[in-house]
C-alpha cells in the first residue's frame, strides 16, 4: 500500500516537470506479453482456470460497460462525450492504456478491459514456464507480487463513479475500497499451488 502511494507521488511530481500523466504506474508498456499469451496456460479446470474466471468478472467488462448510460452521464460531467473513446476513462478501464491517456501497447486491445496484466505486471519476462515456476524469478522479472499492489491505482476516488461508503470494513468503517472483500469478490486460485 505504502509502495503505491509512494508510486503515485512520485508520479504526481513528474507530471510538474514534464508531461507524463500523474497517473501512471510506471510500467514498461512493450513488455506487456496479452491475455491471449497468459491464458495458454491459465485456463485449465483443475488448476482454477484463471481465464475464465476472469472473463466472468468484471474487468473484462470494464469497456464494454463505458457504453452503458451510467458511463456517459459520468462522462458528461467531466466533459467527456463518449468514454469508450476517451484516454480519461481507458487509463483505469483498459490494460492497452497503461495508466496513461493514450493506447500504449498493440498486445492488448481497449476491447479487452482490465487484463491479467494491470494486476500481476507486464509479463513478457516473466512468462516462460522456468521462471512462471520459481516465485523469486518471477518478481525478479517484473511481475508485481502480491498482485494487490496494483488494486489501488484504480480503486481510488480520481474514479468518477467513486463512492466513499461502498464497501463496509469488518469494523464497521465506510470505505471506498476494502482489498480484503474486493480480492473476495475477484480472485482465481490454483487449487493445486499449496498456500
Ligand atoms: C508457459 C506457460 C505459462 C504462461 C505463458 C504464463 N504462465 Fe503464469 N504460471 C505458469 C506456471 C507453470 C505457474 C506455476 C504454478 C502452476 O503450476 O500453475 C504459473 C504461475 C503464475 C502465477 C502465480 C505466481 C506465484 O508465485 O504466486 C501468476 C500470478 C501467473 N502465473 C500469472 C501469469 C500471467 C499474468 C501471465 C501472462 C503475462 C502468465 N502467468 C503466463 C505457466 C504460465
Ligand atoms: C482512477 C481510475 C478511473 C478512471 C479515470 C475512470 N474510472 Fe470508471 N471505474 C473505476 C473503478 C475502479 C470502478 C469500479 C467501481 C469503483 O470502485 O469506483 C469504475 C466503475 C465505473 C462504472 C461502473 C459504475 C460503478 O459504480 O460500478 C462506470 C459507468 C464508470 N466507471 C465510468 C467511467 C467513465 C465514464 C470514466 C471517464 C470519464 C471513468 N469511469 C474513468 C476507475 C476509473
Ligand atoms: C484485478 C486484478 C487481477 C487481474 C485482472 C488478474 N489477477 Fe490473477 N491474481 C490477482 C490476485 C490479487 C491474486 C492473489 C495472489 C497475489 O496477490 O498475487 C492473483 C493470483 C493469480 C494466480 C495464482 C493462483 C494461486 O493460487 O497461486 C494466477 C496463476 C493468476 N492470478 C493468473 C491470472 C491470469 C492468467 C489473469 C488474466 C486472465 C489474471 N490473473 C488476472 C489479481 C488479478
Ligand atoms: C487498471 C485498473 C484496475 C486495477 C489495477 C484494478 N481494478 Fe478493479 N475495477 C476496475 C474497473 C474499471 C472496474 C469497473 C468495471 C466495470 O464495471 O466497468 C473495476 C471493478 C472491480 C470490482 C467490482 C466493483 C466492486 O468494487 O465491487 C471489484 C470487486 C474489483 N474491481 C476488485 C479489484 C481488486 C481486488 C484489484 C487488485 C487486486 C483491482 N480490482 C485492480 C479497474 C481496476
Amino acid at each position: 500500500m505504502k509502495k503505491v502511494l509512494g508510486h503515485l507521488l512520485v508520479a504526481g511530481t513528474v507530471m510538474m516537470v514534464g508531461a507524463v500523466s500523474a497517473f501512471s504506474a510506471d510500467r514498461d508498456a512493450s513488455l506487456y506479453a496479452g491475455n491471449k499469451s497468459c491464458g495458454m496456460c491459465h485456463k485449465k479446470a483443475e488448476k482454477g482456470d484463471q481465464l475464465g474466471k476472469w472473463q466472468a468478472s468484471p474487468h473484462a467488462k470494464a469497456f464494454e460497460s463505458l457504453g452503458s448510460p451510467e458511463a456517459k452521464a459520468a462522462g458528461a460531467k467531466v466533459g467527456v462525450d463518449d468514454p469508450q473513446k476517451s484516454g480519461k476513462c481507458l487509463k483505469c478501464h483498459s490494460t492497452a492504456y497503461n495508466f496513461t491517456e493514450a493506447v500504449a501497447t498493440d498486445k492488448i486491445t481497449p476491447e479487452e478491459g482490465v487484463a491479467c496484466e494491470s494486476c500481476h505486471g507486464p509479463g513478457k519476462n516473466y512468462k516462460s514456464k522456468a521462471v512462471m515456476e520459481d516465485q523469486a524469478k518471477c518478481i525478479a522479472a517484473g511481475m508485481v507480487y502480491p498482485a494487490t499492489k496494483s488494486c489501488e491505482l484504480c480503486h481510488n476516488d480520481k474514479s468518477p463513479t467513486w463512492k466513499a461508503d461502498r464497501y463496509t470494513t469488518k469494523a464497521g468503517v465506510k470505505t471506498g475500497f476494502d482489498v480484503e472483500q474486493a480480492v473476495e469478490k475477484i480472485k482465481h486460485p490454483d487449487p493445486t499451488v499449496k498456500k
